[in-house]
């Protein structure tokens, strides 16, 4: 009685993780979720004209502040090219939606964003490498370039360029994944790949969920003019527009004179908690695994020294407290098994020593 494609649907791991991962006592190093301490707190009156039905692309003064955000980043994204999204989680499916049928070449770093990989299966995608980009093997590229989820991997400018060059060279959509942009904890050299893309097919998007709140769901798209009036028309029948309350929330905080300062005290604190964190990594994880310190986002990347499909293990240390994303889920093909995605930015300083070291424990007792 189902579609064809529901045959492709899978729960997602992550979602089953997240539901535990909140118990008391629990030490969660699982999902990508912000600090709970640097969640906005929200009261005013507004006006009830926001609890009105609104345009599908967003509210244009939301759209002009994300427009001048973009522009300031050296993207060709006028206000009538951005459009406000419920979420980027959203922006994966209206792309999905728009470029893939059953069997379509889609071209995926490996690892990636567990969660793209799902909505681009549930479509049909045939995954392959970015590599197959410039050879016309693929009608999409999906890149998260600055601080990649899951590995924390920021691509150089050269490697932008190829990509970029690859996709334009094959008439390959680029779509870039960008949530983690502001969350830099050194100087970021990089500008987006779609800055490079003039000429063109690009879809480039990011959120406020890392920066501001995700539970407002919100985000925003900007587009080549070629592709951005079909994802508006996907957009409207999915839920005809975002949250206006959202908007116009987000609206607020983002023209204040206070938001520079905001992003910059964010950094601060999520570099205040990766330190420790990767200190605790040195005690608890030296000899166990490699990795480098990310330069941004929210995310340790763990090779293992000895090759353990980490999805074995989750059971046992959700039964000791502690969560984690196996590394093996974010593969788009077999996975290379022996990797931990670590979130640094939730857990309380005071459990992050007591997580390790109990995850470190378990690694250990299965190598033995
Ligand atoms: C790479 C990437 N894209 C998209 C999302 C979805 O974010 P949201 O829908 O909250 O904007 C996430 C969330 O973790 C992410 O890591």
């Amino acid at each position: 009685m189902l579609s064809e494609r529901i045959e492709r649907l899978r729960p997602s791991p992550i979602r089953r993780i997240l539901a535990v991962a909140d118990r008391p006592g629990m030490v969660s190093f699982a999902g990508g979720l912000p600090a709970t301490e640097t969640l906005p707190s929200w009261s005013a009156s507004v006006d009830p004209s926001v609890l009105q039905y609104g345009p599908s692309q967003g509210d244009a003064v939301l759209r002009e502040a994300v427009s001048a955000q973009l522009t300031a980043l050296g993207l060709d994204a006028p206000a009538d090219r951005v459009m406000i999204l419920s979420g980027s989680q959203q922006g994966i499916d209206l792309a999905a939606k728009l470029l893939i049928d059953a069997g379509t070449p889609t071209a995926v770093e490996s690892p990636t964003y567990l969660a793209a990989l799902q909505v681009f299966r549930l479509y049909g995608a045939r995954l392959v490498g970015l590599d197959q980009v410039g050879g016309g093997g693929a009608r999409l590229a999906y890149a998260i370039p600055t601080f990649a989820n899951p590995t924390g991997r920021c691509a150089s400018p050269a490697e932008r360029d190829t990509l970029a060059d690859a996709c334009l060279r094959s008439g390959t959509v680029l779509f870039e994944d960008d949530p983690y942009r502001d969350l830099a904890y050194a100087p970021l050299p990089a500008t987006p790949i779609a800055t490079r893309m003039r000429g063109g097919s690009w879809i480039y998007q990011g959120s406020f969920s890392k920066t501001f709140a995700p539970g407002l769901r919100l985000g925003f798209l900007a587009a080549s003019e070629d592709l951005f009036t079909p994802l508006v028309m996907l957009k409207e029948s999915v839920d005809l527009h975002s949250s206006r309350l959202s908007q116009r929330i987000v609206l607020d905080a983002i023209e204040s004179p206070g938001w520079p300062a905001r992003l910059a005290g964010l950094v601060d604190f999520y570099r205040g908690r990766r330190d420790p964190f990767a200190a605790a990594l040195d005690r608890h994880f030296a000899g166990l695994a490699e990795w480098e310190t990310p330069p941004g986002g929210l995310f340790f990347w763990l090779r293992l020294t000895s090759p353990i499909d980490t999805r074995t293990l989750l059971d046992e240390s959700l039964r000791r407290g502690v969560a984690f994303m196996p590394g093996e889920e974010f593969y788009p093909g077999e996975p290379e098994v022996g990797h931990l995605r670590l979130n640094f930015s939730h857990a309380a300083p005071a459990d992050v020593d007591r997580g390790l070291a109990t995850l470190a424990d378990l690694l250990r007792e299965q190598a033995a």
